[in-house]
């Protein structure tokens, strides 16, 4: 297709929803269906049980909060679980790989779903990066602990901050190639892995208890003091010290608040789950409580390990730049637990890369298919996982982790993550204002309220971060929307779709003609097809109600309501919004509706039959 002035703008169209799951032209769901709910749960805690977990308690409790970083920790999880319920919502009504992406686009539109998507591909692939030079960290001290011969050469490129990082490249191109590959190891693997790790974090906290000591917390909050500097100033800081001309502190009330972005890197991971809608089994149920189970899980465990960790040793004993989980039980003499921490955390990390490969991989995935990149990326193959997204995003990664001081950038993977969750918060609001029909399997509770509190409280951890982080966040950005005009919305599915002719579908036709004026429209649409072959006055069947509208058209867009005709050639839509689930009528024991016959390619399947390459796209031009 070539541009003209013709050509509709789809920048700011939003993806109905119908087309994002693939349910009015069939045919968009290619991955295969692997997970249940305790898989996403694993999942879950796979990703957030990682760097943050073995460092960040200490590590906060030393430069910003003292043992009170026991509340920053709830803080974080409190405005995580905010976020937490949000995608729980969406994932509900849009289960689709793209996860914030994909709620975006159904919410605001394209150019907004593109700035989300472009925001978790910083992400993902900061994470992966970051905690692959972690992973090298963790392995090179695991070596030296049992004391295996290293040779001078490979020394020098082991464990290593910064620069070529023989490990780090290692663990990336192992996992990248795995996935790419289909190796159905990943599951178990992944199960495995991720007890293994709990059960060194329950020994953590087991072994850490003996140690406790409540002297270690007092005082709770220490008394503010002005902080060194070293460490840059935050969003905040700046602002407040332009308007009152005081200078940033650490401790204190500020401290407690000043450590929970730093936080929220740790519980990062649980929306990670909403990637994997599309390779879950009853996702719309499924996805929602995994989120919400690995979430609470992972609250109590970081909470153990703060507790734990604070009672140990005093933090006011720890050097911030220094610290981490194995200092206190070296501190206690318990040296023993260093090498097991150590073990843990190299487990830890493989799972958090893994995870954050994977999620990366989807992101990709779905933004290819819907043409806003390559959309050769979104091809199936042989081994029927999209191995070109996954060879692309995972060289991108190792190619990062390669090339840039990547630890020293941890707060952006916070920036990325915080910014889809303000996105996933918002378009909970937007879509119960602008589709409230919707079937929702799982309402966040007490929305619209929760939803503006998690707006609110997300936008105040992002001010928290450093200025030298939201510069490079907004660089990062401008460069993705240069990406966008360049490429991304030329080539975009919406577009595609929206120059083609609507098919002779019953409900496809009446979705594509809406009556001429809304405002004034009391009955049916004039001159309009029937669009339901039940007759006027069939019991069980209500009547005809119009929409209303807002005087002057309005902002709502026309949703007819359809009831499903019973055309022999056709097979039938898939049930979605109230209709689904009919409310039996009263007095009547409920009956579960007849299993709908779908047509094959949206069929639901646990194992799909091996199918032809996918050649990206459902319009090949
Ligand atoms: N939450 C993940 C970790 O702590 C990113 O490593």
């Amino acid at each position: 297709m070539t541009w003209n002035s013709r050509t509709p703008n789809t920048m700011f169209r939003r993806l109905p929803v119908e087309q994002a799951t693939g349910q009015l032209y069939g045919g968009r769901h290619r991955l295969r269906v692997v997970y249940r709910t305790r898989d996403l749960v694993v999942l879950g805690l796979g990703v957030m049980v990682g760097a943050g977990i073995f460092k960040i308690s200490m590590v906060q409790a030393a430069a910003n909060a003292g043992p009170a970083v026991i509340l920053s920790f709830l803080i974080a999880g409190g405005v995580c679980l905010l976020a937490a319920l949000a995608y729980a919502e969406l994932s509900s009504i849009v289960p689709v790989a793209g996860s914030a992406y994909s709620f975006s686009y159904v919410a605001f539109g394209e150019v907004w779903a593109w700035v989300v998507g472009w925001s978790l591909i910083l992400e993902l692939l900061l994470a992966a990066s970051v905690v692959a030079r972690a992973w090298s960290l963790y392995a090179a001290q695991v070596v030296a602990d049992f004391g295996v011969p290293v040779p001078d050469w490979l020394g020098e490129v082991i464990g290593q901050p910064k620069g070529f990082d023989v490990f780090a490249l290692g663990i990336l191109l192992l996992l990248v190639l795995l996935l790419a590959t289909g190796s159905r190891l990943g599951l178990r693997t992944l199960w495995l892995m991720v007890m293994a790790k709990l059960l060194v974090i329950g020994l953590v906290i087991g072994v850490g208890l003996t140690h406790f000591d409540s002297g270690n917390l007092t005082p709770f909050v220490p008394p503010a003091r002005p902080a060194s500097g070293d460490g840059g100033q935050s969003v905040l800081d700046a602002l407040v010290g332009a308007v009152t001309g005081g200078s940033p502190q650490v401790f204190g009330v500020w401290g407690i608040l000043a450590a929970a972005p730093a936080i929220a890197f740790a519980y990062i991971g649980f929306d990670l789950i909403a990637t994997a809608s599309e390779e879950t089994d009853d996702a719309p149920r499924k996805v929602p409580r995994g989120i919400i189970t690995s979430l609470a899980v992972a609250v109590v465990l970081y909470l153990g390990v703060a507790v734990t960790m604070v009672g140990m040793v005093s933090a006011q004993r720890l050097d911030p730049d220094k610290v981490v989980l194995t200092t206190p039980f070296t501190m206690v003499g318990a040296d023993s637990m260093g090498k097991i921490i150590n073990i843990g955390a190299v487990i830890a990390l493989t799972t958090v890369i893994l995870v954050v490969l994977i999620s990366l991989t989807r992101v990709v995935f779905s933004m290819s298919r819907d043409g806003l990149l390559p959309r050769g990326l979104a091809s199936m193959s042989r081994f029927r996982v999209p191995s070109r997204a996954t060879l692309a995003a995972g060289g991108a990664a190792v190619v990062m982790s390669q090339t840039i001081d990547v630890l020293t950038l941890e707060q952006m993977v916070v920036i990325g993550t915080l910014f889809a969750f303000l996105f996933g918060c918002a378009a909970v609001l937007r879509l119960r204002r602008d589709q409230p029909d919707l079937h929702r399997p799982f309402r966040m509770p007490a929305a619209p309220l929760t939803a503006v509190l998690g707006i609110v409280a997300i936008i105040w951890l992002m001010l928290n971060l450093k200025v030298e982080t939201w510069a490079y966040f907004g660089a990062w950005m401008l460069a993705g929307l240069l990406l966008y005009l360049a490429y991304g919305r030329r080539g975009s599915e919406l577009r595609a779709l929206l120059d083609r002719p609507v098919p002779q579908r019953p409900v496809a036709a009446a979705l594509a003609a809406p009556p001429p004026d809304l405002a004034r429209m009391t009955g049916p649409p004039p001159g309009s097809r029937p669009i339901s072959t039940v007759p006027p006055g069939t019991p069980g069947v209500p009547p005809y109600q119009p929409e209303r509208f807002p005087a002057g058209g309005g902002a709502r867009p026309w949703t007819p309501r359809i009831q499903q005709p019973q055309y022999p050639d056709y097979p039938p839509e898939r049930p979605t919004g109230p209709q689904a689930h009919p409310t039996p009528p009263e007095g009547l024991p409920y009956q579960r509706p007849p299993q709908q016959q779908y047509p094959p390619q949206d069929r639901p399947r646990r194992d799909h039959p091996p199918q032809p390459p996918y050649h990206g796209g459902r319009h090949r031009r």
